[in-house]
């Protein structure tokens, strides 16, 4: 049988890093509302010159040389991020650019922050048909351009970063079973408009004006729904991991969720029967970089010796869409 297998991960954040008390000095909150509510005590901002794809393209490479892997050998690129460099082309072509990656499939997906998960699905999907036998996944968010910087209730929860993981067509298992979700019906609970509709507007006819003069080009977020969503979708994906999957809690070594909130993260934990020794937070330190946080959360945990080869980690996500959904790998 063909796995899919995670052989090497990478991670990049923004050195410039903004407390909370920096947002103290910005908007009317406090540490203690901000530590209280999310477990975030800092974040990770872009400069100036950054984009999704130079973020992606250092994740990408520290994750080829931790796989031992040539960029010429790769053959598949996908790229999470809610904030491409450019409508098009799909920032995977921008990255397989930088790291002359030779002609393959490369593409973008937008689910948000479950970006990684659903590209960690797409990519076992190609690897175990046979069609490439290595894939570069990056996800790449600079969240910091999405954010109204004088919205007290969404500015203090983002941040920015890239991951990255090398995966590789493997007879030694890898990933285990994943599972997919989305919802559009929600899509109200948590968006961000096109801002490039807005632009070309004097050529539209005047009663399509009203709608382009609503278009939000930041953060939208309906915060206590989503809490309530995420805890409740995130407790489905367990009973489906258990019934459909026929994986017990015991299988799973780590925990790796979304680092979207330390509140959400304890409630799955506590649902899963799982310690937060065994769980990876990077929350206090990153805050929520959307798709990347998982893979960065990842890389943090492989390189410091708390996850091991062997071992069975869970990743669990959800975001707008809404999207979720999970992965279980063998790394
Ligand atoms: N500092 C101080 N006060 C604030 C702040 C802030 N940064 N933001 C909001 N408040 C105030 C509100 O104005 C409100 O004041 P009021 O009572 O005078 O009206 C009060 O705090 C309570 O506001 P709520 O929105 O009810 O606060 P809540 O306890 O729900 O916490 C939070 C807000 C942290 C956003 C929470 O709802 C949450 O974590 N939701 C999940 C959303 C999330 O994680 N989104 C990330 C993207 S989705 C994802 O990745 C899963």
């Amino acid at each position: 049988m063909k796995y899919a297998r995670i052989i090497g991960t990478g991670g990049y954040l923004p050195p410039n890093i903004f407390t909370n008390a920096d947002w103290e000095e910005r908007v009317a909150t406090t540490d203690e509302w901000i530590v209280e509510r999310t477990g975030i005590k800092s974040r990770h901002i872009a400069g100036v010159d950054e984009t999704a794809a130079s973020m992606g393209t250092i994740a990408a490479q520290k994750a080829l040389e931790s796989a031992n892997v040539a960029a010429k050998d790769i053959e598949l690129i996908l790229v999470a991020t809610g904030t491409p460099d450019k409508i098009f082309p799909a920032t995977a072509c921008l990255i397989q650019k930088n790291l002359k990656i030779p002609t393959c499939i490369a593409f973008d997906i937008q689910a948000a922050c479950s970006g990684f998960v659903y590209a960690l699905s797409i990519a076992e999907q190609y690897i175990k048909s046979g069609t490439v036998s290595k894939a570069l996944i990056v996800c790449s968010e600079l969240m910091s351009r999405l954010i109204d910087w004088s919205d007290r209730s969404t500015c203090v929860l983002f941040g920015d970063g890239a991951g990255a993981v090398i995966l590789e067509a493997s007879s030694a298992p890898g990933i285990l079973a994943t599972g997919l979700y989305a919802d559009g019906n929600y899509d109200k609970l948590l968006y961000v408009d096109n801002q490039q509709l807005r632009e070309n507007k004097n050529y539209i006819s005047k009663t399509s004006h009203q709608y382009l003069e609503n278009l939000h080009p930041f953060i939208q977020m309906q915060g206590q729904r989503v809490f309530k969503l995420a805890v409740a979708k995130l407790g489905d994906l367990i009973k489906d991991i258990q019934l459909k999957h026929k994986i017990t809690l015991e299988e799973i070594d780590w925990l790796i969720p979304h680092q979207a909130n330390m509140r959400i993260i304890q409630a799955t934990a506590d649902k899963l029967h799982l310690p937060m020794e065994k769980v990876i937070c990077t929350v206090e330190t990153h805050s929520n970089t959307s798709s990347a946080s998982i893979p960065l959360a990842l890389d943090i945990a492989v390189r410091d010796g708390r996850i091991k080869k062997g071992q069975t980690v869970l990743f669990e996500a959800i975001g707008g869409g809404l999207t979720w959904g999970f992965a279980l790998a063998k790394l």
